[in-house]
């Protein structure tokens, strides 16, 4: 595993690499949902000598059916650069996302495309349901992860605000 330091950040510090690794075509702003913008959102990103490795995201956003109820924290906008990819960064970003999630009640959900599914399901995620709304095109699974409680080891997140 490629052992980096994962900072919480401002939403403008992960907006750039969300929209280069994932949305080339869009504007960054347009890549910008309701929740990002919320006060607890959670933003981090992975650091190595200065440079940006990775992003993540979990914001408070219900979850579609067939989920709704408990699963109110929405996991979006994780990449990792492209020469990075696999060595263990992008399951930093999203463990120390989630485990930054004050509410251990709650539950986490995401969609994501076929090609890693796989992904997420190592990180704990199952899947619920194969329909997706028709305005994310390309995006083909909803998953679900139930936290457990936080494991202060494993979060190397500087928790304050960014
Ligand atoms: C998807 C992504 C964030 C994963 O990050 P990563 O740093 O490459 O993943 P990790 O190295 O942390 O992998 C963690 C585990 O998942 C596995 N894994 C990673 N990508 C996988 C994939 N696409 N399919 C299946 N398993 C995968 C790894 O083998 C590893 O397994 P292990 O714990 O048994 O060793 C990264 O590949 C990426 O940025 N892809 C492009 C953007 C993208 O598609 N984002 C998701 C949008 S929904």
């Amino acid at each position: 595993m490629y052992k980096v330091s994962i900072t919480r950040v401002p939403l403008s510090a992960v907006v750039p690499l969300r929209t280069s690794e994932l949305r080339p075509k869009r504007h960054p702003k347009d890549t910008i949902t309701g929740g990002d913008l919320l006060s607890d959102s959670i933003h981090v990103a992975a650091i190595s000598q200065d440079q940006l490795l990775g992003v993540a995201s979990a914001v408070r956003e219900p979850a579609p059916p067939p989920l709704g109820g408990a699963a109110a924290w929405r996991v979006r906008g994780v990449a990792v650069i492209g020469h990075l990819r696999g060595t263990g960064v992008g399951r930093q970003l999203v463990e120390t996302a989630c485990n930054l999630i004050a509410d251990r009640e709650t539950s986490v959900w995401l969609y994501a495309q076929e090609h890693v599914s796989g992904f997420y399901k190592k990180l704990g995620f199952a899947p619920v349901a194969s329909c997706v709304p028709h305005h994310i095109a390309g995006l083909v699974g909803l998953y679900e992860l139930k936290l457990s409680k936080r494991d202060p080891a494993s979060n190397s997140a500087d928790n304050r605000r960014a």
